[in-house]
């Protein structure tokens, strides 16, 4: 029996709802939101395609109600307000960082074994802020960021090879994303993508290259930009994806936002690095090498995370 939480019933969370229910693998979600109603209406139209999409999971919504979140294996944590067109992520920090705070508490009151997946934004800093709140051990706080960022990377590569006229789809791709989860300073790491296991540096030109690199970077911001709010879709099924490789033990390695004590040789931070995830969450975090300028970039990457870490204890104020 795997039950799972989900906390916010907004786009993002009711889309991991979503797909967690036509994964069929949890034996029951719990949506759950403080706006009053939201939950149970997002859980009842999910219901409603139970015969259609043919699962059996239980979608359960509640209103502000953790008593029923109890004995959840997985949590996750979509709480708190999305950006609009031209805001960066960091900017929700202020309001955010309580936001989260008080839902992990909440939480864990009432599963007090759960593994957290927190994919509030910013969301390296909330996933710091998570550690240091709840003094959990490491493997237990999982950001989700790079998941989501590598599937964008995989889709941009695909179009830049269709472009040089190949018959690539995302699937056929195979690249990862590490860093902050933040449009300047995340880094899609080019020297291990792969095309069916050719690297794409074989087969693009640097300015095909760049310009995928720089529409992942902005993956987000561009679709905020036409929606007039922030993605959904993507961040939610990456966000199943965590839940997927923890409750089925399948040892994946995804690139997750986790507190480094030494690797990479950084410490006392939470950032994004392949991970193996599985039933204990992050079961092992893998160290790669980076290219040179890779490795330039995850330091930048690292020192913009630690400047946003930086203004929590403002904000919680
Ligand atoms: C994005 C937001 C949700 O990247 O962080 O779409």
């Amino acid at each position: 029996m795997m039950k799972v939480t989900v906390v916010g019933a907004g786009n993002v969370g009711a889309t991991v709802a979503n797909v967690l229910a036509t994964k069929g693998f949890a034996s029951e979600v719990v949506l759950i939101d403080i706006k009053e109603g939201l939950s149970e209406g997002k859980a009842m139209d999910i219901m409603q395609t139970a015969h259609m999409l043919n699962f059996d999971t239980t979608v359960k919504g509640v209103t502000n109600d953790y008593a029923a979140t109890a004995g959840s294996q997985v949590v996750v944590v979509t709480s708190g307000i999305p950006r609009k067109p031209g805001m960066t992520r960091e900017q929700l920090i202020g309001t955010n960082a309580k936001i989260v705070k008080s839902v992990v508490d909440q939480i864990l009151e009432h599963s007090p074994e759960a593994i957290l997946i927190i994919v509030s934004n910013p969301m390296d800093a909330m996933t710091y802020l998570t550690l240091k709140d709840t003094k959990l051990p490491r493997n237990r706080i999982i950001g989700q960021g790079g998941m989501l960022d590598s599937s964008r990377f995989r889709y941009y590569l695909s179009l830049a090879l269709q472009e040089a006229g190949y018959p690539a789809t995302p699937t056929d791709i195979d690249g990862m994303v590490v860093g902050g989860h933040a449009d300047k300073t995340m880094v899609p790491l080019v020297s291990i993508a792969t095309y069916k296991g050719i690297p794409v540096t074989q087969l693009l030109s640097e300015e095909a290259i760049t310009k995928a690199v720089e529409a992942t970077k902005v993956g987000g911001a561009t679709c905020t930009k036409l929606l007039g709010t922030s993605a959904w879709y993507a961040p939610g099924a990456a966000a199943a994806a965590l839940v997927e490789a923890i409750a089925l033990d399948a040892k994946k390695l995804i690139p997750c936002c986790v507190y480094l004590d030494g690797e990479y040789g950084e410490k006392d931070l939470c950032i994004g690095v392949p991970v193996v995830l599985g039933k204990n969450g992050v079961e092992k975090i893998v160290e790669v090498e980076f290219s040179a300028a890779e490795k330039a970039k995850f330091a930048e990457s690292v020192a913009a995370a630690r400047e946003v870490n930086s203004k929590l204890g403002e904000a919680l104020a």
